[in-house]
């Protein structure tokens, strides 16, 4: 196992309470211009599921706890795990699920109870492997109905949108098709996407989903108003 990264805070903005049961926050990458998101959501027994664990400064942490106590932690690829030893420590008990596929990746840095079919059952809150995902890079997304029945789609890395970025390294990730808006990345086609045909009928199939109100990225702006239209956009590439 790899050299325990102990609880390091980076920048990172306030939570926003997108619906009574999604909360997400956006925040730094250590040496990267880019931002990754972390986002929980509320199980229907009022336990927290926390996808993309970062550390936050105290206040945010204590207002996560007094909405719900994490519980499960969805570490959502092998790469997005920084974090994920240093909430272990401080949450002991949290069930720590990932990608059978990422397995052996995410125990370098902490101890994996169980896959995606180890999920908690619930009516409202699902996490399903997204189709068409290479076994290099597999994801799932984590679904979420809220009592007022908006429901809210959690991606990864096979979702961005992230605005441009400056400098020579802004340059780089807009030429790749990184940055620049929703999409499934150059890089994601590229080495995380085995099977673009089937990937995009599982976005036209979530694009669909009843009072979708939210499609949340693994990196950039929580997409919001017409998600149908842009999920279907995302599906056409
Ligand atoms: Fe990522």
């Amino acid at each position: 196992m790899a050299a325990p990264r102990p609880w390091t805070v980076l920048p990172h903005d306030p939570w926003e309470r997108l619906t009574e049961s999604v909360w997400t926050v956006s925040g730094a990458l250590p040496d990267m211009a880019l931002r990754r998101r972390m986002t929980a959501v509320k199980l229907s027994d009022g336990r927290v599921v926390i996808h993309g664990a970062a550390c936050l400064e105290e206040p945010a942490m204590r207002e996560l706890e007094a909405w719900g106590e994490p519980s499960v932690m969805v570490v959502p690829n092998g790469f997005h795990r920084l974090d994920a030893h240093a909430w272990k420590v401080r949450y002991p008990t949290i069930q720590v699920l990932c990608p059978a596929d990422a397995d052996a990746a995410v125990r370098k840095v902490v101890a994996v109870d169980g896959h995606y079919d180890a999920f908690p059952r619930d009516a409202k809150v699902t996490l399903t492997p997204l189709a068409g995902m290479s076994r290099r890079v597999p994801e799932g997304v984590l679904s979420a109905v809220s009592p007022d029945g908006r429901a809210a789609h959690v991606f990864n890395d096979a979702l961005f949108n992230h605005p441009h970025l400056p400098g020579f390294t802004g340059w780089v990730m807009k030429t790749m098709g990184s940055t620049g808006g929703p999409r499934v990345t150059g890089l994601m086609s590229l080495v995380g996407v085995s099977d673009r045909k089937a990937l995009n009928e599982h976005y036209r199939q979530l694009a669909s989903t009843p009072g979708l109100a939210f499609a949340l990225p693994g990196h950039g702006d929580v997409i919001s108003g017409d998600v149908k239209a842009v999920l279907t956009q995302v599906a056409s590439g």
